[in-house]
């Protein structure tokens, strides 16, 4: 079925109300329950988000990353799985160095770091603040210890909440609130990545550990899939907006797009394995040149965290090893898999600039981490797009590289995002572990084309 969609191609970016969402409702364990709500974003601007708005935010985030640290034992904290992923307790001492590194010992005068070994530990991959640990061997740090990570976050939330309240005083108070911002947004991108890695780091065991109890959910099946027809003409994406972006996000800038139809909802599990059952990884004119060498260098065979037990297809997620719900988005898959997917089904993947002209009349819901189930869900019959945000970040067919007129920001902060923009793709919408709040339609991530152990999936796209 086709439906013809009106995307207003020419209007500017939507207005959003920000989201007040249920947090934690499942945060149990290790004797930690937390129950609270995230406070929205913060839209106003100008030096008076210091005194209100920020310091709620700030203590709400960093307690969401405590809560999710506390679901696990010191032990869970510490291995490394691979080289893409990090221990728990380094996400936790990380963001905490963020905020010492980037604000605390900038803006305060008389201010000493808390360990003047940390800086060497848990600067990521800033080379203007200097050397750092190998990223590879971050498994190897048995110290400092995670309750030594504890106070350490105890200490920069102390520093901060005085900092806050004594900066608004000053005369680079907005620039001050603006990397709070960013240090929060940057927190919020390590809560996914630890669950992301926990996952990880939990599928090489063979008692497949669980972060979280298994939550059922209604049986649902997939409605079928309908066309919605989008009209070509000149668009418009990037973020021109007056909250939060990330610099990689604009500038705002017009699109050439042709007509082209997007699937109403992502592609299934039930619907991967009909191309695996195809001989999908079998067959070779399905696939990129890079991706079929992939495939058979690392004999995939299936997504990532897909097992065969007894004829019957199971998956390993938070909730540890279940069966495979045919129903649900298929996850952990590859830009590879996806684009073979895409070309076996006669489809292909949508475009970053097709995604986000119709995601920009969506509403940014969806199930992200705040629902508390941490794993895509099936979606239930109903009229337009399904599934734009939460559940899996959707690969798009377009190369991550800047937009017309980007320039990064001179210093440290302008190592964020752009000097990433080479051989990787753009994702978009967000996954089940996203939290809440924290995406929006020129939202920009990216990952490397052999990538697969975030929440990626895909929706299909054609021409029209
Ligand atoms: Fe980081």
């Amino acid at each position: 079925m086709i439906i013809l969609i009106d995307v207003g191609i020419f209007a500017g970016p939507s207005s959003k109300e920000p989201p007040v969402a249920q947090l934690g409702t499942e945060l149990k364990g290790y004797g930690v329950s937390v129950i609270g709500t995230r406070t929205s974003r913060p839209e106003v601007t100008g030096p008076d988000r210091l005194t209100d708005v920020l310091p709620r935010r700030f203590a709400d985030v960093r307690q969401a990353s405590m809560s999710l640290g506390a679901r696990l034992s010191d032990e869970d904290q510490t291995p490394q799985s691979m080289t893409d992923a990090s221990p728990a307790k380094w996400h936790l001492a990380h963001t905490s160095w963020f905020f010492e590194v980037l604000l605390l010992e900038q803006f305060v005068t008389d201010y000493v770091a808390f360990n003047a070994h940390y800086n060497y530990l848990f600067n990521s991959y800033y080379e203007t603040i200097g050397d750092r640990h190998p990223r590879h061997v971050r498994g190897l740090l048995t110290r400092p210890s995670a309750e030594e990570v504890r106070a350490y976050r105890a200490h920069i939330d102390a520093a901060m909440t005085a900092f806050m309240a004594a900066a608004v005083d000053l005369d680079n108070a907005d620039e001050i609130a603006n990397l709070i911002t960013l240090g929060l947004a940057h927190e919020e991108q390590h809560q996914e990545l630890l669950l992301t890695d926990i996952l990880h780091l939990f599928s090489h065991n063979s008692l497949s550990p669980a972060f979280q109890p298994y939550r059922p959910i209604p049986a649902g099946k997939a409605p079928n899939i309908e066309w919605l027809e989008f009209t070509g003409g000149v668009g418009e994406i990037g973020f021109d907006g007056d909250g939060f972006a990330f610099d990689n996000e604009g500038p705002r800038h017009q699109v050439m797009l042709r007509d082209y139809r997007l699937a109403s909802r992502l592609v299934t599990a039930g619907e991967y394995l009909e191309f695996m059952r195809d001989g999908g990884y079998r067959r070779p004119e399905f696939w990129m040149s890079d991706g079929w060498a992939t495939v058979q260098a690392q004999g995939w065979s299936a997504p990532l965290y897909w097992q065969e037990r007894d004829g019957d297809w199971h998956e390993m997620g938070l909730s540890g090893l279940r069966e495979l719900n045919s129903q649900a988005p298929v996850a952990h898959v590859s830009y590879y898999e996806a684009d073979a997917f895409a070309r076996w089904a006669g489809k292909r993947l949508p475009t970053e600039a097709e995604w986000e002209v119709a995601g920009q009349k969506q509403g940014v819901t969806g199930n992200f981490q705040d629902s508390g189930l941490l794993r895509p869900r099936p979606t239930e019959a109903g009229p337009g797009l399904q599934q734009m945000f939460g559940d899996v970040w959707e690969w798009t067919s377009s190369a991550y590289s800047a937009y017309p007129g980007f320039r990064p920001v001179t210093g440290a902060v302008g190592e964020y995002n752009g000097k990433f923009m080479s051989n990787q793709m753009v994702l978009k919408g967000g996954s089940c572990v996203t939290p809440e709040g924290h995406i929006r339609p020129s939202y920009r991530n990216f990952f490397y084309p052999h990538m697969r152990w975030q929440f990626m999936g895909l929706r299909l796209a054609e021409d029209k």
